[in-house]
């Protein structure tokens, strides 16, 4: 296994850290890494902004619903779907901007934010930094447009806490991959393996929990999937521009 794969494998999501602060330098080969991944038809459809400022860093933990990692770590990248730039552009050359008036727009977005912050985790981790996406950022977005004075056509897709990792983290299991890689056709008969990996979850979360969780996976993802969690995202969306959502 090279080095690029190992640090893929090695993954794991950080919510502890130490307060000091990423290297300069460090940080600019990171966001050198999220702006080489690919992107649809080269839009480049997202934009980063990036947080060290303790203040923001404190609310922005809370408006994600009390998350005490975003304050604690040195930084913050906030990953945003962005077709401001898109709009820009059809300006310049007298064209009308209509793919924001498209679910299709969210999914192109989605996939670049998804792949440029792929690159600043892998890149981060490859460093020894600690990192945990926050998608907790759609939980009121309104206020998060506000706070970083997000434009037109922008909107809020995820964060990325950087930082120092205090102390051991285990990896967490993944779902048998019989589960998630289909071989030809997909395979619908799955129920066995999540009764698998269910017993994994539990037991590795009675691990980490020192014995007072030790919940299974469908039960979490059941109890998380039986409402809208972020039933702000789709008002504030259509404010920011977008349509037919
Ligand atoms: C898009 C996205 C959003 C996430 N949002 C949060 C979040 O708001 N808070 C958090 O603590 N972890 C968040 N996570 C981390 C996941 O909980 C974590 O990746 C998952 O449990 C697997 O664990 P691992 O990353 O340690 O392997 C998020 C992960 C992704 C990919």
């Amino acid at each position: 296994m090279n080095n690029v794969v190992k640090t893929l494998m090695d993954h794991r999501s950080i919510r502890q850290y130490t307060r000091e602060p990423v290297d300069e330098n460090q940080l600019l080969q990171i966001l050198q890494a999220a702006q080489a991944a690919p992107s649809s038809i080269n839009g480049q459809q997202i934009s980063l902004i990036v947080i060290k400022d303790q203040q923001k860093k404190e609310k922005i933990a809370e408006l994600s619903g009390g998350q005490p990692w975003i304050a604690q770590a040195p930084v913050f990248l906030l990953f945003v779907a962005d077709y401001y730039r898109a709009k820009l552009a059809a300006e310049k050359n007298n064209e009308v901007l209509v793919i924001t008036d498209s679910l299709e727009s969210i999914m192109v977005s989605s996939v670049d934010v998804g792949l440029a912050m792929g690159n600043a985790i892998a890149a981060a981790e490859s460093m020894g930094l600690g990192i945990v996406p926050i998608g907790a950022v759609r939980r009121n977005p309104d206020e998060i447009v506000k706070m970083l004075q997000l434009p037109e056509f922008v909107f809020p897709i995820a964060g990325l806490v950087i930082g120092h990792p205090d102390g051991h983290s285990e990896k967490k299991p993944r779902l048998p991959m019989k589960a998630v890689v289909h071989d030809e056709v997909y395979n619908t008969e799955t129920s066995r393996l999540i009764d698998e990996y269910d017993d994994t979850i539990s037991a590795y979360l009675l691990k980490r929990s020192n014995g007072t969780d030790q919940r299974k996976w469908s039960e979490i993802v059941s109890g998380l999937y039986n409402k809208v969690y972020f039933p702000k995202v789709s008002p504030v969306i259509k404010e920011q521009g977008f349509k037919n959502l």
